[in-house]
């Protein structure tokens, strides 16, 4: 099954990518600097989600209007007296399809499973407002988070499709990584 696979493939992206947001959530000393974090998490969804918008229509995934984006984190950078005039430069996997689409917004729905631990890591340096993006669903997340995996497991209905999904996927993880490392590598 397409939910099964795609999380063993995507592992040590997902790793690499937790690495990297972890370095950064540990360097959090203000509300300035979370709202830093925040830009970048900004920058690169709302370009994805861009991306896959033509494909997630509304007879592919019914609930997608009501799903948690990157509006949710401009509100928060917003509440937390910052804004989107400045961002860091992104770049996205190309998507050509519904399943590379569900690929990419696997991502996107999976992050909300980390987001509780990022929100109690925030709490412990003394970050308690502009959290809505990381909160989720609340108590609505397992629910919303099984909708998704059954629509992602009905779109893949062959293993060439299965691989496209995770392929971009993968991307979607990298890109992502991309945008905090390239920000290293400018500041040596
Ligand atoms: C501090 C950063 C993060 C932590 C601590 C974290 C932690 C976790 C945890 C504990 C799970 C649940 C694993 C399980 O129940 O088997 C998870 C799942 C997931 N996370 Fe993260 N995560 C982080 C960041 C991210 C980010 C930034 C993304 C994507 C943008 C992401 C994407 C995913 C996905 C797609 C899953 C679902 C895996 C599956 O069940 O198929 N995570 N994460």
């Amino acid at each position: 099954m397409l939910s099964t696979n795609i999380k063993e493939a995507t592992k040590t992206a997902h790793q690499n990518l937790e690495k990297q947001v972890v370095l950064k959530l540990k360097a959090i000393r203000n509300h300035a600097d979370y709202a830093d974090l925040l830009k970048h998490f900004y920058a690169y969804f709302s370009h994805i989600e861009q991306t896959i918008k033509p494909y997630i229509t509304g007879s592919v995934l019914p609930d997608y209007e009501q799903r948690r984006n990157s509006a949710y984190i401009k509100a928060d950078i917003l509440e937390l007296g910052s804004d989107i005039s400045e961002i860091p430069y992104t770049t996205v996997p190309k998507i050509e399809n519904t399943v590379q689409a569900l690929g990419a917004l696997y991502v996107l729905e999976g992050s909300i499973m980390g987001g509780s631990i990022i929100v109690k890591m925030l709490e412990k340096v003394g970050v308690n407002k502009g959290v809505s993006f990381f909160s989720g669903y609340g108590e609505a997340t397992g629910k919303m988070w099984g909708n998704f995996i059954t629509v992602l497991n009905e779109q893949a209905k062959t293993e060439q499709e299965e691989e496209q999904a995770i392929k971009a996927a993968n991307g979607t993880f990298e890109h992502f990584a991309h945008v905090f490392k390239k920000e290293k590598a400018d500041t040596v």
